[in-house]
């Protein structure tokens, strides 16, 4: 049984981690323990009574709270911040109950505010095999007037408290568009280290991804604490280290310009957390999560994918059907399985200055659709795949024309552009329906086995005239309108599979991966740049995930053997212009796809160590 109720609160238990929660004697839901399972449930300690420290600090400051509000003499990172409606900035909460329910594997607890109707569910369901808890958190205004959401995080996270200051270390990812995921392991400094995303998307800089460990973890060996959030747009992370030895680490929506109006009756619920304990070392925090992930996450779950040819680096813009059809005719004669076609087939698109918003096919490159290209790749044993970029919409476009108004922006500012384009409000379910219903077309008239989701740029200028709520509301309301357009389209196409690209790897987070099956990691191709990506990406996501071409980028290009044997650690796909292979190299590429597809169930499917880092050597072995 994963949940227990005892007369010290509740414990949750996986397969080898437990995690025990309970009120303590100052009516504060504490933290008690997160880490090796114990033998029985009544083994746990109880809930932490610490009482204040002089007059500078309640007792609240030095306990570890599941969820603290902001109140009393408390300075640690609140989860909750309110402004009630007669001005009252400050919340108290106790608990008033709990239930446990599917088949025991979710506990709610139900917290009340002491003096406004107002209140908060803490869930929290146990993914036994993988040794992860899920929390998300519920809020309920249930008084006659409105009040605003000021920060409304998913879960704050407590390691065991040393009153030395633990020495723990932090790991996590950061980089840049051409340079993500860099995988850094620093030592947790006292106060709060926080990384975020305030792009209105995941972000290239951070992920919203931590393991932490004492310093001594290994891959192999070693207790490590990990999570993650599932969310695409702006988050926060946390990672706190208070002066009374007390570790946690909170994630939640981004609380920068973030503001929700929520009405009488209304309740906000936040995106969900997810994070485990193991002593089996990086390896084995990253294999939990693999096999989350690919059970319970991916749509398509752990079915294999083809070895694809994308035409991008090829042949940029400058697509048509002549142009496709010779590629394709190559690809498909070195075992290529899926010809995806990439930017520049749709209206008005000869270069990135036209045509984003106009989902039709460019008449002069396409005089009769796309409907004899995909004739032409079917016949040749290929599914076909197409490029789109949904959210952004170029001032030379007929979409900008007719609604000049659906874009991201302020009245009274310039309309920011990068890469010659503007973001539609997603936010607006008009712009919604416009996308759902072009899209939607397009996958009905056209046989489309793959879809390649783009977003080439971040945010400027985040407003939103007319907003029926408060305008901030822009940086959640955006989010949840792409969920409702891409879900909506995979429910209508479910075989369709979609990769998620933002330029390279803009946009890798555990809630896209329900919808997207695929990443593209980085708009960086060479082999050698590509391998600290891939370790720093494997980190949380498994390698059925990671799209990864063998191009001819960089100024000289190693060896065709070395840089299939890289990209063949993920997804294989092919990206280079093979009309320029010699014939040898050709024959090469042939007998490699060929050993791809034979080992490809254990790339895919299997159990990922990561053997040599290429942090410490030139090269990496997995
Ligand atoms: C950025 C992507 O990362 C590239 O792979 C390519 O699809 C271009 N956009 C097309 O504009």
């Amino acid at each position: 049984m994963p949940i227990h109720t005892t007369e010290q609160g509740w414990v949750l238990e996986t397969h080898a981690a437990g995690y025990a929660l309970g009120v303590n004697r100052a009516g504060l839901l504490a933290h008690r323990y997160w880490g090796v399972r114990l033998l029985y449930p009544d083994d746990y300690p109880a809930a932490p009574d610490p009482t204040g420290w002089a007059s500078f600090n309640g007792a609240a400051q030095r306990t570890p709270e599941e969820y603290p509000g902001y109140n009393d003499l408390k300075y640690i990172e609140p989860c909750l911040k309110v402004t009630f409606a007669d001005g009252v900035r400050d919340v108290w909460l106790r608990v008033e109950g709990a239930d446990v329910r599917d088949s025991d594997t979710q506990l709610d607890i139900h917290l009340r505010d002491q003096h406004y109707p107002f209140r908060v569910t803490l869930h929290y369901r146990v993914h036994e095999p993988y040794d992860l808890i899920e929390r998300w958190v519920t809020i309920a205004n249930e008084d006659n007037a409105p009040m605003t959401l000021e920060r409304a995080w998913s879960a704050q996270w407590h390691l065991p408290c040393d009153e030395r200051g633990a020495g723990y270390r932090l790991s996590h990812l950061s980089g840049r568009w051409l340079d993500e995921w860099q995988l850094r392991r620093e030592p947790l400094a006292r106060g709060v280290t926080r990384l975020e995303s305030r792009r209105l998307t995941t972000s290239h800089h951070h992920n919203p991804w931590f393991a932490i460990d004492r310093g001594t973890s290994e891959e192999d060996h070693g207790e490590v604490w990990f999570g993650a959030l599932a969310w695409s747009g702006n988050w926060a992370l946390a990672a706190e280290v208070t002066d009374f030895g007390s570790t946690r680490v909170s994630l939640g929506l981004n609380d920068w310009d973030f503001a929700w109006r929520l009405d009488p009756g209304q309740t906000f619920t936040t995106p969900h957390s997810l994070a485990g304990y193991t002593a089996d070392g990086f390896t084995g925090a990253s294999q939990r999560l693999h096999d989350y992930i690919r059970d319970q996450v991916l749509p398509h779950g752990r079915a294999l994918h083809k070895v694809l040819y994308n035409s991008w680096e090829a042949t940029s813009f400058d697509v048509d059907e002549a142009a496709q059809g010779a590629l394709a005719a190559r690809a498909a004669a070195l075992g290529v399985e899926l010809f995806v076609m990439d930017d520049g087939w749709f209206h008005g698109r000869d270069d990135d200055t036209a045509g984003l918003g106009d989902w039709s096919p460019d008449a002069r490159k396409f005089p009769h659709g796309l409907a004899p290209l995909i004739a032409r790749i079917n016949e040749l044993g290929m599914d076909f795949g197409l490029w789109v970029e949904p959210e952004m919409v170029n001032t030379d476009s007929d979409l900008y024309r007719a609604h000049p108004d659906w874009v991201i922006h302020f009245p009274t500012r310039p309309r920011t552009e990068a890469r010659h384009q503007l973001i539609l409000n997603l936010a607006r379910p008009d712009v919604q329906d416009y996308l759902i219903t072009a899209l939607d077309r397009l996958l009905a008239e056209n046989n489309i086995a793959f879809i390649k989701w783009d977003m080439n740029r971040n945010v400027s200028e985040p407003g939103w005239p007319d907003a029926p709520g408060d305008p901030r509301e822009l940086w959640v309301r955006y989010v949840e309108g792409l969920y409702r357009v891409w879900g909506t389209l995979r429910e209508r196409h479910p075989a369709v599979v979609f990769q998620s690209c933002s330029g390279g790897g803009g946009r890798a987070d555990l809630a896209i991966l329900r919808l997207a099956d695929q990443v593209w990691v980085s708009d960086n191709t060479a082999p050698a740049a590509r391998l600290p990506m891939q370790e720093g990406y494997s980190q949380l996501f498994p390698a059925c995930t990671m799209e990864a071409w063998v191009t001819d980028m960089g100024p000289t290009y190693p060896p065709l053997s070395f840089r299939f044997h890289v990209s063949m650690c993920g997804v294989l796909g092919v990206g280079a212009d093979l009309l320029r292979w010699s014939d040898a190299e050709r024959a090469e590429a042939t007998e490699l796809i060929a050993l791809y597809k034979r080992i490809r169930p254990i790339v895919q499917r299997g159990d990922q160590y990561r053997l040599r880092s290429p942090r410490a050597h030139a090269y990496s072995a997995v």
